[in-house]
């Protein structure tokens, strides 16, 4: 199977060489659609990417061009940050349990059966650096296509909730008056240990943090990042969560990717004594996570709140997209699957799904 990031290579050879695109010849017609409506804008489609795979406006360049309408720069600093040693992307076999996944050389044929496990722990160019090549993203798009610029705080041990809030809205602005139509702020990571990895699970905080990125980018449409809500008390944090961002966010991308150990089958951690457990994403988690979209869509519209809901996780079929159609999403971002399918978002528009 052909991808479009070389699993192989560091993150830095990707960056620089990638993406390995089949060549423009090969690109298929990109079938037409009536524009819908999108956090206030007419977009092409409700389709596109989460953050993650498109690391600068070279990869935003070439997905635009292949029919992706929704694309995410994957998440951005307010300084230079180094990405975790590779290997940093792996194939794994993985069952629907809580325990670990297991590596795997040998990939099925069948791209919708594939799960894989990331551990980048976010690196970043340094803002000099991000804040053109946002520009230059955004000047690669076509009509009708929209550029969500992923943003996430830096905090040091001592910092206090309003270093961390005022850390995000700095980037926030940054990404707003370099181009970005629409923030992304990352609530959720599960490679990093530190503070920004967990703000999703205290309400509080991140009713503070989104406030202040509000003051920050004016009214420019805000989307938050989050995670599962992995206990029992589940349905009651997610609620508390959207009472005390709605007002100041316009919607909620769920689900980041889901952690778990991932491991080797002589038990060897694949990404190191420090990174035992890593983000899960692909086939493997999608049903989980149709399952968190419903119930947030369940409480915005009980509670009345203005939220819309782009839908992250497992998506590589047009069936997938369906599920979270009629979940109650807004709007479907692939994450993994468009490494391996790039063409995935004309299949979806050539059976008039979006
Ligand atoms: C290569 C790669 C890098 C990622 N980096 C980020 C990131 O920087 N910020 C973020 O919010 N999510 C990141 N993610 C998570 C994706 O946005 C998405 O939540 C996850 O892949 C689950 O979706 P999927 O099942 O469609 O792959 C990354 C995912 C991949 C595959």
């Amino acid at each position: 199977m052909d991808c479009t990031y070389d699993i192989a290579a560091s993150y830095s050879e990707n960056f620089q060489r990638g993406p390995r695109l089949p060549s423009s010849a090969n690109v298929p017609a990109i079938p037409a659609n009536e524009r819908v409506e999108f956090l206030g804008q007419h977009v092409n489609s409700r389709l596109g990417i989460a953050a993650g795979l498109l690391l600068n406006a070279k990869w935003i360049e070439g997905y635009a061009a292949r029919g992706w309408d929704l694309l995410s720069y994957k998440t951005v600093r307010s300084a230079a940050r180094e990405c975790y040693p590779p290997p940093n992307w792996a194939f794994v076999n993985a069952d629907a349990g809580e325990g670990p996944v297991f590596a795997t050389e040998i990939l099925s044929e069948d791209p919708e059966t594939i799960s894989s496990a990331v551990c980048f722990g976010m690196p970043s160019m340094p803002p000099e650096f991000w804040r053109e090549d946002i520009a230059r993203a955004k000047a690669a798009m076509g009509d009708g296509q929209m550029l969500i610029v992923s943003v996430v705080a830096s905090p040091e041990l001592n910092w206090s909730a309003a270093q961390v809030a005022d850390d995000y809205a700095q980037c926030a602005a940054w990404a707003t008056e370099a181009g970005a139509d629409v923030i992304e702020a990352n609530y959720s990571c599960p490679n990093v240990c530190s503070a920004e990895g967990q703000i999703y699970c205290d309400a509080d905080l991140s009713g503070a943090v989104t406030q202040t990125i509000r003051t920050g980018i004016g009214d420019t449409p805000l989307l938050l990042k989050i995670g599962v809500f992995q206990n029992a008390t589940n349905a009651e944090n997610q609620r508390a969560f959207l009472h005390a961002v709605a007002g100041n966010a316009n919607g909620i991308t769920l689900v980041n990717g889901i952690s778990r150990a991932v491991l080797h089958h002589d038990g060897r951690p694949v990404f190191g004594e420090d990174y035992v457990k890593a983000g899960v994403m692909g086939r493997i988690i999608h049903a989980p996570c149709v399952a968190a979209v419903r119930e947030a869509r369940a409480v915005i519209d009980s509670e009345k709140l203005s939220l819309a809901l782009a839908a992250v996780g497992g998506v590589s079929s047009a069936a997938d997209y369906e599920d979270f159609i009629a979940a109650g999403a807004d709007a479907v971002l692939c994450g993994s699957s468009p490494m391996y399918l790039p063409d995935l978002a004309c299949g979806i528009k050539a059976g008039n799904h979006c």
